[in-house]
C-alpha cells in the first residue's frame, strides 16, 4: 500500500500533536512541513514536535511545499491566511483542518465561495473537523441513526481547562476581564463562530432547517489570585464560563453546542465539570453517549484535537471536490491504529 503524502502546516499545539500523529503511521507519510515563526524555518520537524529528528526540515516556502506534491495539507495554524488556504487547494492538494469556522462560512461567504471555487479548480477538497467542533458532531451523527424520532440535539464540554497552557486563547476568550466588563460575552461568542459552524453542519446533515442561531453565556469569577504555571489570574477575574449556542428551529431550541470550561476550581459559581463530552438526543429512543478519557489522559489536549483530522485524511483525499463535512464523508476512525509504535 502507498502511503498518502502530508505536509503539515505549523507545528503550535495541535500541530505537534498532528506531526506525533503522523510519525510512523502505517496510511500516512509526513513529507514537508510549513513554518510560521521565522526562528521555526530549517529545523527538523521531529524536534519541533518534541521527538526525534525525523530527517523533514521546516519551511515558509510555500511553492516549495507544493512541489512535494502532496496529497494533503494538515492546516492546523493559529488563524488562516486565505490566500495560503487558495493557492493549495487551487494546486490540486486537499486540506484537514482544525479550524472548525472553515466549515462553513464561519469567516463570511465570500470567503467560503473563494475556497469552494478554489477547490473546484484544483479538484480538491477541504475537510475541518477537530474534537468539539469536529469529531463530537459526527458522533452525535452516527448516535442519530439509531432514533426513529428527533426532538432535540443538546453536546456538552465540560472541562477544567487548566492543563491546555494557552494563554492567548484563554484571554481572547475574556478569561482574566472583570465578569461585568461588556465586552466578555462578545469575545465568547466571537470565538464561539465555530460552534455556529457546527450546529449548521448537524443541521445541514440531519435535513433540518433552522431559523437562527443563538448565543448566551454565564461567567464565574476567582475567588483567589492564582498562578497556573502559564497564566496569572487575579481574585474577582473571569476564570470560567458556560455558554449556550442554540439552533432555533420552528421556534425552539432543537441543536445545542454547550459547554462549561474552567480554568482551575478556584472560583464562584464552582459549577461541577463532567472532565469530558455528554451528547444527548431526546426522541424515539433517547440516546446519551458520554466520551470521558481514562485515566491520566486529558481530552482538553491537542491530540484528541488534531487525530480525527489526521484520521480523515484517506476520506478526503478520496472526497469529491469541495467543501466537505461529516455528513458528506464516510465515518472516520482509527484505522491502522492497533499496536502502533509509539513516538
Ligand atoms: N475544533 C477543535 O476541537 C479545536 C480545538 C483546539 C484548537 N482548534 C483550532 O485549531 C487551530 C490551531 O490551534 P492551536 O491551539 O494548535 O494554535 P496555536 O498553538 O496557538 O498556534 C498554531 C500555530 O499557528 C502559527 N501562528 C502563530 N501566530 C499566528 C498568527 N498570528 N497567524 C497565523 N498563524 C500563527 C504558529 O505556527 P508555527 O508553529 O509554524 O510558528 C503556531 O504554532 C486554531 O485555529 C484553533 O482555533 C480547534
Amino acid at each position: 500500500m502507498s502511503k498518502l503524502r502530508v505536509v503539515q502546516w505549523t507545528t503550535g499545539k495541535t500541530g505537534t500533536a498532528a506531526v506525533r500523529g503522523l510519525v510512523g503511521h502505517p496510511a500516512l507519510e509526513l513529507v514537508g512541513c510549513y513554518a510560521y515563526s521565522p526562528e521555526k524555518v530549517g529545523r527538523d520537524v521531529g524536534e519541533l514536535a518534541g521527538i526525534a529528528p525525523i530527517g523533514v526540515t521546516a519551511t515558509d516556502d510555500v511553492e516549495a511545499l507544493l512541489a512535494l506534491k502532496p496529497d494533503c495539507v494538515a492546516y492546523m495554524a493559529y488563524r488562516p491566511d486565505f490566500d495560503q488556504l487558495d493557492r493549495i487547494l487551487s494546486a490540486g492538494v486537499n486540506i484537514v483542518s482544525t479550524m472548525y469556522m472553515l466549515a462553513g462560512a464561519g469567516y463570511g461567504e465570500d470567503v467560503r465561495d473563494r475556497l469552494a471555487a478554489a477547490c473546484e479548480r484544483g479538484r480538491s477538497s477541504l475537510y475541518t473537523t477537530g474534537v468539539y467542533p469536529g469529531h463530537m458532531g459526527m458522533t452525535v451523527l452516527a448516535a442519530s441513526a439509531m432514533c426513529t424520532r428527533i426532538d432535540r440535539i443538546s453536546m456538552l464540554e465540560s472541562l477544567d481547562m487548566s492543563g491546555y497552557a494557552n494563554e492567548r486563547m484563554f484571554r481572547a476568550m475574556s478569561i482574566g476581564l472583570d465578569p461585568d466588563d461588556p465586552a466578555a460575552p462578545g469575545m465568547i461568542e466571537v470565538n464561539c463562530g465555530s460552534f455556529k459552524e457546527q450546529i449548521r453542519v448537524l443541521a445541514q446533515a440531519l435535513a433540518i432547517e433552522l431559523d437562527e442561531v443563538r448565543f448566551t453565556a454565564e461567567f464565574a469569577a476567582a475567588t483567589d489570585d492564582v498562578d497556573f504555571g502559564f497564566m496569572k489570574l487575579e481574585k474577582g477575574q473571569i476564570s470560567g464560563f458556560k455558554g449556550v449556542i442554540a439552533g432555533i428551529s420552528g421556534g425552539r431550541s432543537v441543536i445545542e453546542c454547550r459547554f462549561v470550561w474552567k480554568v482551575g476550581d478556584q472560583m464562584t459559581p464552582n459549577w461541577p465539570v463532567e472532565d469530558g463530552y455528554v451528547l444527548e438526543i431526546e426522541g424515539d429512543p433517547g440516546v446519551q453517549v458520554r466520551l470521558a478519557p481514562i485515566g491520566s489522559a486529558h481530552f482538553a489536549s491537542a491530540g484528541p484535537t488534531a487525530m480525527p483530522a489526521i484520521n480523515a485524511i484517506p476520506h478526503v483525499v478520496a472526497a469529491a471536490p469541495g467543501i466537505v463535512n461529516h455528513g458528506d464523508l464516510p465515518f472516520v476512525t482509527g484505522r491502522h491504529l492497533l499496536n502502533r509504535e509509539n513516538v
